[in-house]
């Protein structure tokens, strides 16, 4: 294979994750967060679910069990989505079958002898669990069903949890990317803002000071780890930590490391979209402070949805996208009142990863030394996605959900020389830390 072709199989390795790829292959040994548990009414309307590719239908039972299935009617593929929820399972409107939350078939009653034969329909339901209203999915063997990550801020008591869905109209690879991407925060971010428009106390005065730091990355138990380090004048350090975790989770350094309780999930709906699940610990600092005039910084109105539909596409819609230009104001640019001239942090990501096109394409990149914790972490996934097809290798965290126990991200100031990971492991043990 010449080199374009390799790195062609690796952007398809990488992206893809229907049933019958190696990536879909490894997200379907993990538990995902899928839906807001709002989104279910107990005996209220299904709703049509996109997940990795596959087109399901998740619903209510007037008990508040959810139920989550493959969502063509085993019979003869008509929508369950129309389905009547009842008491005993979703009936099919076509020909009256009806399955249980567990998918199986309890009622076959347009044949004499449904009885005996609702025992031999075969259906295609995952299992599903509710924290933090959300609604996780398990779409691998049932057999095989790992236990649910620790992953920190899932450890916040219920309530303290802020939540915010976002549908991503591209590959959730590249979505990811830019979590962990962090010479981007100094242009696509703060480009406008200089040292002296900030507080004096403000650390983002040094991500603005240098907008070119010097990155480390490492693997780590739960996938990669980088730090981005600015000298200060006082001769300290300013380090920004951030992490990949399998199979789709970033940590981004959205607030100080000292108690940034923060994860996102870039969950695949299908190749070519992604539903970005924020979840954030209330009682957190924030990186973004005023600015130094007590002014909010410009470009950080909140998230704007329309509302959501019924459509497979039609949940956490973003009033910004690419159909109006996510409403960029070319005079804002132009006066640098926002460097993009795009309004809220989050539409910026939006716009520059969704412009990438549905998959970008990854042989025609030329990455620099800012790209290393991209690299590394394309690398790690490959890796861990052929291993699994190759013997069976279960991939970091399946088998022990504990790895994700010590990730953590955000900033921080510190004297004196130690390494990048002494001092990780040090500022992890003086940290607010939950669930222990
Ligand atoms: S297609 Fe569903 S019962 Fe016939
Ligand atoms: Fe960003």
């Amino acid at each position: 294979m010449n080199a374009k072709a390799s790195q062609q199989k690796d952007n398809d390795d990488l992206t893809r994750v229907g049933p019958d790829t190696v990536m879909g292959a490894l997200m379907r040994r993990y538990w995902l967060p899928a839906m807001q548990s709002s989104e279910l009414e107990a005996g209220g309307a299904p709703v049509r679910l996109l997940l990795l590719g596959e087109k399901l239908v998740a619903w209510r039972s007037p008990q508040g069990s959810v139920g989550v299935m493959d969502h063509r009617c085993p019979h003869r593929n008509a929508s369950l989505f129309f389905g009547r929820n009842e008491e005993d399972g979703l009936r099919c409107i076509y020909h009256g079958w009806q399955f249980n939350v567990e998918g199986r078939c309890v009622e076959v009653p347009n044949i004499p002898t449904g009885d005996d034969f609702k025992t031999r329909v075969k259906t295609t339901a995952y299992q599903a669990y509710e924290r933090h209203g959300i609604v996780w999915v398990y779409m691998g063997d049932p057999a095989m069903a790992p236990p649910v990550p620790k992953i920190e801020v899932m450890d916040a008591e219920e309530g303290d949890l802020e939540i915010e869905f976002a549908l991503r109209e591209c590959n959730w690879m590249q979505a990811l990317e830019g979590d962990i991407d962090t010479s981007h925060l100094g242009f696509l971010h703060v480009g406008n803002i200089e040292p002296d428009d900030l507080l004096p106390d403000d650390p983002m005065r040094y991500v603005v000071a240098n907008r070119a730091p010097r990155l480390e990355v490492a693997e780590a138990p739960w996938g990669t780890t980088y730090c981005a380090t600015k000298r200060t004048p006082s001769g300290g350090r300013y380090l920004r930590y951030a992490n990949f975790m399998f199979p789709c989770w970033t940590q981004a350094p959205q607030g100080q490391f000292e108690n940034n309780l923060f994860s996102r999930a870039w969950v695949p709906m299908d190749d070519t979209h992604t539903m970005s699940i924020t979840l954030l610990w209330k009682k957190r600092g924030n990186l973004f402070r005023t600015m130094a005039n007590g002014e909010p910084l410009p470009g950080v109105a909140p998230l704007a949805l329309l509302p959501n539909t019924s459509d497979w596409l039609g949940r956490f819609r973003c009033v910004q996208n690419p159909r109006n230009d996510y409403l960029i104001d070319r005079e804002a640019q132009r006066s640098n009142r926002i460097f993009s001239g795009i309004e809220n942090i989050g539409m910026q990501d939006q716009a520059v990863t969704e412009s990438m096109g549905p998959i970008t394409d990854r042989t025609r990149e030329q990455l620099a030394p800012s790209d290393l914790m991209i690299a590394r972490t394309r690398r790690r996934l490959l890796q861990a996605a052929r291993a699994l097809a190759a013997d069976g290798t279960q991939p970091p965290g399946v088998d022990d959900p504990f790895v994700y126990r010590m990730a953590r991200s955000g900033d921080m100031m510190v004297e004196g020389e130690a390494s990048w990971q002494e001092t990780y492991e040090t500022k992890i043990r003086e940290a607010v830390r939950l669930g222990e």
